[in-house]
């Protein structure tokens, strides 16, 4: 299998200096907007990239090596990128889709995968999105961006930014986990500590705008994020040979994780790639402390009310209120899945399990799908002999706060200058 570690490498072979992209279209109203000046949001609601699917389908072969190229940019025709040069990769690898074989064995689940974006440069997801949006950004001539972020965006954006050359904002809440501040520092980004929530965060961002002329790179009123993730889709439909697993569990926060993965399944619909046209059943999974998606969900609504006081810490879906909250509503109807909350105290059991049984270090966020799968279980909305994919969204490793949490155990101390009595140790270790 080729891999292209540096998109550089790849320009000789594939160089392009044109897209598939046809409009940004306002997912609320359907009006079209112009992609080739830099757009945000119409009448408050996003924009969503259209392709021109059926040429796609006429011109570009699912099964060609290019395609096999085992990366992020080897979907670049169903991406918006106008010309390669401009794009901003660290060569985001395809992320493997592990079996979780014991513990599927001690849950009575045959088909239990991880899909483990935690491998992404920057350590989560967050950097397909940004991938995508800093190419474009540069390809728009771009110069300085800023995001509020509930900590990984914000690490993804001064990362790329940085390889792109343009100065980076970034709008946190003061108590987001320190390893996402510290990396935003590390790649040079300016950090803003704000007391309060990320839309606190995008609230600050919004009025120093006119003064400082950055861009504003907040989750959905940016158009091309969601291009990044959702290739989490093509590549997930493409692993498991151009279809999709029954069920797919994601923790929900902004929205760009689901609201892409089912704008994967509609365009390789649309492109007629797929061996089997099922839908996979999209649950979104949130934590009880901050669930507007969920409760909309259970009261049939079509928007959210915001989340007043919102505390988890699985501070990635600590998210009061989504500007994309009907996109996410709509593809969770339209897929068969649902919505569900948690209790906030599953998150520390589920991180120590997951890694102890089966080697996964999942993210506090993930946690939370762990705890969702076993209620659907339970309640028969999911089958035990489905396939079963839940998404490792970020490195455990950057959750240092939430790692000391999960990890009850005690351990052991020996002083190499002093002969070693084991029965002390015995104990603590509880051998
Ligand atoms: C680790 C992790 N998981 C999930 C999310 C939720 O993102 P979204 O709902 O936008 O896909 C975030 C967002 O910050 C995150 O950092």
């Amino acid at each position: 299998m080729q891999v292209l570690e540096d998109l550089s490498t790849a320009h000789a072979t594939f160089a392009r200096m044109s897209s598939y992209l046809t409009h940004l279209e306002s997912a609320w109203d359907g009006s079209r907007h112009d992609f080739r000046s830099a757009q945000t949001i119409h009448a408050g609601r996003p924009l969503l990239a259209r392709y021109d699917l059926e040429r796609i389908a006429r011109e570009v072969e699912r099964d060609s090596t290019y395609f096999n190229a085992g990366c992020m940019w080897s979907f670049r025709d169903l991406l918006p990128v106008q010309d390669d040069s401009n794009i901003v990769s660290f060569g985001e690898l395809a992320t493997p889709t592990i079996q979780l074989g014991r513990l599927g064995e001690e849950l009575g689940l045959e088909h239990l995968f991880v899909k483990d974006e935690s491998r992404l440069p920057t350590g989560s997801f967050k950097s397909r999105g940004m991938s995508v949006a800093l190419s474009r950004a540069r390809e728009l001539g771009l110069k300085r961006v800023a995001v509020p972020t509930a900590g990984n965006a914000g690490g993804a954006l001064a990362a790329y930014a940085a390889k792109a050359g343009l100065e980076a904002w970034v709008f946190m809440p003061s108590d987001t986990p320190e390893v996402n501040r510290l990396e935003c520092q590390l790649y040079g980004a300016r950090v803003v500590l704000v007391e309060g929530l990320i839309g606190d965060c995008g609230a600050a961002l919004r009025e120093g705008q006119r003064q400082f002329q950055w861009f504003d790179m907040s989750t959905l009123r940016e158009p091309y994020r969601l291009e990044g993730k959702k290739t989490m889709g093509l590549e997930l439909a493409q692993h498991f040979g151009w279809r999709f697993p029954e069920v797919i569990l994601y923790p929900a926060g902004g929205g760009t994780g689901l609201i892409g993965l089912w704008k994967a399944y509609e365009e390789l619909c649309g492109v007629g790639w797929l061996e089997d046209r099922r839908p996979p059943r999209l649950y979104a999974c949130q934590a009880e402390g901050c669930a507007p998606i969920a409760r909309a969900f259970e009261r049939g609504e079509r928007t959210a009310e915001p989340v007043a006081d919102a505390h988890t810490l699985a501070s990635g879906i600590r998210v009061p209120s989504a500007i994309g909250d009907f996109m996410m509503l709509d593809a969770l109807r339209a897929s068969g899945g649902a919505a569900l909350a948690v209790p906030e105290s599953s998150i520390r059991d589920w991180m120590a399990r997951v890694a102890a049984s089966d080697g996964v270090a999942i993210c506090p966020e993930t946690a939370v799908c762990f705890e969702a799968l076993v209620r659907l279980v339970a309640s028969g909305r999911i089958a035990r002999d489905e396939e079963i994919v839940i998404f490792n969204t970020g490195a455990a490793y950057k959750y240092v706060e939430a790692l000391r949490v999960a990890t009850g155990e005690p351990v052991a101390r020996i002083d190499p200058r002093r002969a070693i009595d084991w029965n002390p140790i015995r104990s603590r270790i509880g051998v």
